[in-house]
């Protein structure tokens, strides 16, 4: 049966559903995940939770540990990961307080440990990539939506950002051009590393804001926060409806 992982992250750092909950700090070859494990069940089902930039959203998208948190997650038994994003849109028709459910990335972030694969390697390892997100668990997704009652963009380009920062209307045009739909900053080595552990991963991105230039002259970030609020009051139902119809 799958387990489903659930990866919190801006405005998301515990499951309000979750119940019968306990922590465990989960050590991995590459160092600790952002935060101690939180398991629990919703819908009767089992769900581990970890919030992404720690419990006090403590930890910027450059200094994650994303190889430790896919790791530990793999490590308890997660099948199915369910990231969720709070990101920008560059996208006229997905505005804030949206859910986008996208099905394509381009990744624009560096420096950032990205595989499990690059010591002792007895062959060079290359992961097909070409579908960065579960379709499975996508589908699964839509499905749980439609049963929740909830609208959802059913697909989209994410651009996953270094940040911390946000970016500039003239990066924000560039993003557009290359066909980008949503920008964030922490999509990425998460979903190709979930993919080297052969890890059933799909991003949940609430849209927050328009993206820079998008909506006059700067992006304020009460808005940000009010719409990230809303946003994960609809990605509990998402989550509690996926819960509630287990896969095998
Ligand atoms: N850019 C990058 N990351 C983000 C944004 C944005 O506008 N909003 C939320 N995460």
């Amino acid at each position: 049966m799958s387990v489903l992982g659930v990866i919190g992250g801006t405005g998301l750092s515990r499951l309000v559903n979750l119940r019968d909950v306990h922590k465990r700090v989960v050590k991995t070859p590459y160092g600790e995940p952002s935060s101690p494990l939180t398991f629990g069940k919703v819908e009767g089902r089992e769900v581990v939770f970890l919030a992404r930039h720690g419990y006090g959203h403590t930890i910027p998208p450059h200094k994650i540990n994303y190889r430790a948190n896919i790791w530990a997650l793999k490590e308890v038994g997660v099948t199915d990961i369910v990231a969720i994003a709070a990101v920008g849109s560059i996208n006229r028709t997905m505005s804030p307080g949206n859910l986008v459910l996208p099905d394509q990335l381009i990744d624009y972030s560096w420096g950032r440990p990205s595989t499990y694969f690059e010591n002792d390697l007895e062959q060079v390892v290359h992961i097909d990539f070409t579908h960065p997100y579960s379709v499975r668990l996508r589908a699964d997704m839509i499905a749980a939506t439609q049963r929740a009652k909830l609208t959802l963009v059913e697909t989209g380009v994410y651009a996953c950002m270094q940040g911390p920062r946000l970016e500039t209307a003239a990066e924000i045009k560039k993003l557009a051009r290359d066909g980008c739909d949503l920008v964030g900053m922490t999509g990425m080595p998460e979903a190709s590393l979930a993919k080297e552990l052969e890890l059933d991963y799909a991003c949940c991105s609430v849209v927050v804001n328009w993206a820079a230039g998008l909506d006059g002259d700067s992006i304020d970030m009460q808005d940000i926060e009010a719409f990230a609020e809303s946003g994960m009051l609809k990605v509990e139902k998402l989550i509690t409806a996926l819960a509630s119809k287990v896969t095998q």
